[in-house]
């Protein structure tokens, strides 16, 4: 299988601006680099991978609570998860024009792709976690740091969620935020942010379960992607060598999507052990094991962890969707996305305005049962099909003179420009249908 090289990154990128998917932050300023904002679009997109996401640990056969917690967190809480000590990138400077690189971004064998000289200094660690201090105190006690990951916060909270909740071993704390980041050189668009979102789920389970689960997970998360319509051939479970582990994972594997620059990582899915939850236990002095009934003796769980960046898997949800088409006349651009992830679901076209008003209000009552519809009466029809392919919009209807006599409307396929009739009053149900979703 080949990457998908219908596109490069420049299409996804003026395609994104073009349509309002995503902008750059403070645009009119020059931008904040590694950073984005959501267009009206991209709002709507990425709430339907969080959805999807929810619905996906909803669907099964394990209890698994939902969790928000804050984005600041006490230098206490980062040093006792390692974060603190080990956090940080290797990082190169070009000694003549100060640009800095990730050192493994860059060949020391060659000059600086900035200036063209070749001084490079010493590699040494930068550390990637945004400090700051709380009030107008600058004391160390006032510090405090911008979450690099939603994990930690789960973590401390677990006796609190435990004793809460009515759960028991194995189950599961799922978390959907934002994370921040100083990466040395953001790069890709969305591929590596500074400011970006991340869903992640704990799942506490014991010793023995834990290796099963892990399996069980790579598994699940696997086909969740294809679920929501990625490629299969794309998609691929890498484990990690030893060396490449992070400072707190006994194994992990990775789902890698195929980008067109490479495999490269989506998810991470990781086996923790008991490392956070003793270490957190240490520093704070608070006991964090739980009672097992079975064997009356109390352990700390073990944790499987499933971490995925809402912002990557919106950027290889459009890779892998982008299709350009060459039709007898002209070429048309259509992103293939799945339904459920497609931010408009359906356009309704009068094919002219004084047909309008049917469609108009229907558009109101699908709104407000949550279905997102667009209701568009302005330009040719051709033309109102190729401004929904580009954005996604999986059927369009039309509503002409005829359906006035006979209340049928066009439905048009995005994928397969087939069209049909069907009654108008069936719209409803035919957008739920095609919205079920396993
Ligand atoms: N709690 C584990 C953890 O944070 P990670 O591999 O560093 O693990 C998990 O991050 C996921 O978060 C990645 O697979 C990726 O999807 C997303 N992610 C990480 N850093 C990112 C960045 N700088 N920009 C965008 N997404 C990022």
């Amino acid at each position: 299988m080949m990457a998908n090289t219908a596109v490069t990154l420049e299409n996804i990128v003026a395609l994104c601006k073009r349509r309002g998917f995503i902008f750059q932050t403070a645009d009119i300023y020059n931008g904040l680099n590694g950073v984005y904002d959501s267009g009206p679009l991209g709002t709507l997109m990425k709430e339907n991978i969080r959805q999807a996401w929810k619905r996906s640990l909803k669907q099964l056969p394990y209890d698994i609570v939902f969790f928000d917690g804050a984005l600041l967190g006490n230098e206490a809480m980062w040093a006792a998860s390692g974060h603190v000590e080990n956090f940080h990138d290797p990082l190169v400077e070009c000694k003549a024009c100060n640009a800095r690189f990730r050192t493994d971004d860059v060949d020391l064998e060659k000059a600086c792709a900035r200036c063209g000289k070749k001084e490079w200094s010493e590699s040494r660690e930068f550390h990637m976690m945004f400090k700051t201090n709380l009030g107008a105190s600058v004391e160390q006690a006032s510090v405090a740091y911008l979450r690099p990951e939603t994990a930690q916060s789960i973590f401390v909270n677990f006796k609190n969620i435990f004793s809460s909740s009515r759960v028991k071993i194995p189950f599961g704390v799922a978390q959907l935020g934002k994370a921040f980041r100083n990466e040395i050189t953001p790069k890709q668009f969305l591929f590596r942010m500074r400011e970006f979102e991340q869903m992640e789920m704990e799942f506490f389970c014991t010793r023995e379960q834990s290796k099963e689960l892990f399996d069980f997970w790579r598994a699940e998360r696997l086909s969740f992607f294809t679920r929501i319509g990625i490629t299969s051939e794309r998609l691929r479970l890498r484990d990690h060598e030893t060396d490449e582990l992070s400072h707190y994972s006994s194994a992990t594997s990775d789902v890698e999507y195929l980008f067109p620059f490479g495999w490269k990582e989506l998810e991470g899915i990781a086996h923790r052990g008991n490392y956070d939850l003793t270490q957190h236990s240490k520093h704070s002095g608070k006991e964090l094991s739980v009672f097992d009934e079975s064997t009356k003796q109390s352990f700390i769980p073990d944790v499987v962890e499933c971490s995925v960046g809402v912002d990557r898997l919106f950027l290889t949800l459009l890779f892998d969707a982008y299709v350009q088409e060459q039709l007898e006349k002209e070429t048309r651009t259509v992103l293939r996305l799945h339904p459920v992830i497609a931010p408009i679901k359906a356009g309704l076209f009068p094919l002219v305005e004084s047909l309008g008003e049917p469609f108009a209000r229907l558009a109101k009552d699908l709104q407000g049962e949550g279905i997102e519809v667009q209701y568009d009466a302005s330009g040719s029809i051709g033309k109102r099909y190729r401004r929904h392919d580009e954005i996604g919009t999986p059927f369009c209807f039309t509503y002409d003179y005829q359906s006035e006599t006979d209340g049928a409307v066009t439905i048009r396929h995005r994928d397969s420009m087939q069209q049909e009739r069907i009654a108008m009053d069936q719209i409803g149900l035919y957008l739920r249908t095609a919205l079920m979703w396993k």
